[in-house]
């Protein structure tokens, strides 16, 4: 998306363009004895945020984009019930390891990645690219590389010469945790009794990755993943974010390459999407947050 110029037949000088925009882009000119508001990006280095579109009531900036600006129509939220189904939305939003076979309809995959990309990323960078798995071979296959993974870490990691002179800094810490080698065993003993420990047989995994960039790559990711697993739930769909899929592709270069992630790029998360088994009744109790006011 482009910004090009100011259709100043449009333009009612509302100056909400000259207000909104953060790199401060719009301003107010004179013109011979008349006002006009412009738009000057002499470096090109306008971060394309569309704020300016979304804010000016009379579609008066010119803009090239294969998408268009979609308008909001008056009245379509009503805020008397959004907060509240939005609440429980997320109070009951639980992570789901139990998937009933059938699999993601494609619809639905679209509407979840549209809504998708509507998530905030620093400088609007939205450097975020998507692999979506759905064949079940495939998933399974994956599933037991990373079962191997898993199992040959704790192996290396339970060995005493290993462990002391090759396993250092974040890694030795968890290491010395008691819930590391329990979950890895409950990993390993599922995986030997047939279930599917990492994707729990979801249908659908969808992996994200980018080239490295920037040092809020992580908190990118985080939130379009989240808008990801909401937009999932808002649909009746569960979902569940996969840590140890993430890391193991993260280390083993054999793993990302399996399903297609090109090198040096990084894998940020990957969540199971799937059609729910479990009926939850009760929303836990939850722990409130530690907050200091100051
Ligand atoms: C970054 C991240 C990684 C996670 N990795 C896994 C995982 O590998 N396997 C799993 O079963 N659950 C995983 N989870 C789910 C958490 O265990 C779950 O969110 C937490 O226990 C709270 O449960 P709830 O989401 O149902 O409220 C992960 C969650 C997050 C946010």
């Amino acid at each position: 998306m482009k910004i090009i110029e100011i259709d100043h037949e449009k333009c009612i000088k509302c100056l909400e363009c000259v207000a909104e925009c953060p790199s401060h882009f719009f301003l107010e000119e004179k013109n011979d004895s008349e006002k006009i508001v412009s738009f000057s990006d002499p470096y090109s280095v306008c971060i394309q945020c569309g704020h300016c579109l979304s804010i000016c009531p009379t579609d008066a900036i010119i803009y090239q984009s294969v998408e268009k600006v979609i308008k909001i129509s008056k009245n379509s939220m009503n805020f008397n019930t959004l907060f509240p189904q939005l609440k429980l939305l997320l109070q009951t939003k639980r992570s789901i390891r139990r998937y009933h076979p059938e699999p993601v309809s494609e619809t639905e995959i679209k509407e979840i990645l549209d809504v998708m990309k509507y998530a905030p990323s620093a400088s609007n960078a939205r450097a975020w690219k998507f692999i979506i798995l759905t064949d079940p071979k495939k998933i399974k296959t994956l599933s037991l590389k990373i079962v191997n993974a898993i199992s040959l870490t704790r192996k290396l990691a339970t060995n005493f010469f290993i462990k002391k002179f090759f396993i250092y800094g974040e890694l030795r810490k968890t290491i010395r945790e008691p819930s590391f080698t329990i979950s890895i065993d409950r990993i390993i003993n599922d995986s030997l009794a047939g279930k599917d420990p990492i994707f729990f047989n979801a249908p659908c995994v969808i992996f994200l990755y980018s080239p490295k960039y920037g040092n809020l790559a992580g908190c990118d990711s985080g939130i379009i993943m989240t808008y990801g697993m909401l937009a999932a739930e808002s649909l009746g769909l569960g979902s569940c974010w996969i840590g140890f899929a993430q890391e193991s592709l993260q280390r083993l270069r054999s793993l990302s390459k399996f399903i297609g992630i090109p090198r040096g790029h990084m894998v940020w998360g990957c969540f199971t999407l799937g059609k729910p088994i479990p009926i939850f009744h009760r929303i836990p109790p939850k722990p409130d947050l530690s907050v200091k006011r100051i």
